[in-house]
C-alpha cells in the first residue's frame, strides 16, 4: 500500500517535471525555433545532402568570411530586381546584412553548394507561432547553365527538412508577379498563390524599396505587384512528392 502510494507521489513528480520541460521547451519555441537556434551556434556545415545529375549538393548555413561576402555582394547586385529594395552595395553593408542575419531570431540565409562550389542560395524568415508556419526568402540560383532542375530538387527537399525537422505546418513565399520563372519553379514544387498585393516604389538616397499600396479604383494599375504563395505540410498526406 505504501510503495504503491509512493509511486504515485512519483509518478506526480514526473509528470509535473515533464509539464516543466514542455513548458520550457514551449517558452523557447513561442520566441525562437530551436533547430535554427542551434544551428547559428555551430560552425556552418551540410544540413543535408543530395545526389543529383552525378553531383553532391548541399545548403550550409552563410559565414561572414570574406569570399563569402564577396559572393552574397556579386550577387545582390546583379539580381537586384528580384529584391524587395535596390540600394548601392558594397562590401560593409554586405558584412552588416550578415550580421544582421546571425542577430535574428528565426532568420537565416543558407548556401546551396554545388560539389563543393557556392552557386545560389535560400533562406527562412518570420516564423509565426500561432500558425506555425515559416517564409522562404532570398532565393537565388547564380550559377546556371548545368544541371536544369537542380533548383527543383534543392527546394522540394528544403521544404522536406522544414516540414521533418522543424516541425512547420505551413511554408509561405512573396514573389513578385513578373518573375514568372520563379512562379513555375515554387509551382512545380507544389506551392499555390493566394493573393497578390499591389506595390508602389518609394524612392531612398540610393535606390528604392517596393511597397504596399492601395489603388484608387479597380481601373488602376499598380507598378508592380507581389504574389503570395502557399504550401501546407504534406509529408504524410503524399510523401511521393519528395523524390
Ligand atoms: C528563380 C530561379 C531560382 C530558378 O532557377 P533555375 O535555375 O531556373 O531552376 P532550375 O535549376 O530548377 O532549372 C529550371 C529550368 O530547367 C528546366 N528543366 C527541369 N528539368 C529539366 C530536364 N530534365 N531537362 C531539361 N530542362 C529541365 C525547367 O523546366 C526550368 O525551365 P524554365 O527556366 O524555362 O522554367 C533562378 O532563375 C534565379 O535565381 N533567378 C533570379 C532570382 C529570382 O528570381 N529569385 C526568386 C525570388 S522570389
Amino acid at each position: 500500500m505504501y510503495s504503491e502510494k509512493q509511486s504515485d507521489e512519483e509518478l506526480c513528480t514526473n509528470i509535473k517535471q515533464n509539464e516543466q520541460e514542455k513548458l520550457d521547451r514551449n517558452s523557447l519555441l513561442n520566441f525562437e525555433l530551436k533547430k535554427i537556434h542551434e544551428l547559428k551556434s555551430q560552425s556552418p556545415h551540410d544540413i543535408f545532402q543530395i545526389n543529383f545529375d552525378d553531383k553532391i549538393i548541399s545548403l550550409q548555413r552563410i559565414d561572414d568570411t570574406d569570399e563569402s561576402s564577396t559572393l552574397l555582394l556579386e550577387w545582390r547586385n546583379k539580381y537586384w530586381n528580384f529584391f524587395n529594395s535596390k540600394f548601392d552595395g558594397n562590401m560593409e553593408r554586405t558584412k552588416k546584412w550578415i550580421n544582421t542575419i546571425n542577430n535574428t531570431p528565426n532568420k537565416i540565409l543558407f548556401f546551396i553548394i554545388c560539389d563543393g562550389e557556392k552557386i545560389g542560395h535560400l533562406g527562412i524568415n518570420l516564423y509565426n507561432h500561432d500558425q506555425n508556419s515559416i517564409e522562404i526568402w532570398s532565393v537565388v540560383r547564380a550559377v546556371k547553365h548545368f544541371s536544369p532542375g537542380l533548383m527543383e530538387i534543392v527546394l522540394k527537399n528544403f521544404f522536406k527538412w522544414i516540414f521533418s525537422e522543424l516541425n512547420i505546418s505551413t511554408i509561405y513565399l512573396n514573389v513578385f508577379s513578373d518573375v514568372w520563372k520563379a512562379i513555375n519553379l515554387y509551382e512545380r514544387c507544389g506551392m499555390q498563390t493566394i493573393g497578390t498585393t499591389p506595390l508602389k516604389q518609394i524612392r531612398t538616397n540610393d535606390g528604392w524599396i517596393w511597397k504596399n499600396t492601395t489603388l484608387q479604383s479597380k481601373n488602376h494599375y499598380a507598378q508592380r505587384y507581389m504574389n503570395r504563395m502557399k504550401i501546407s505540410s504534406y509529408l504524410k498526406s503524399n510523401p511521393n512528392l519528395i523524390k
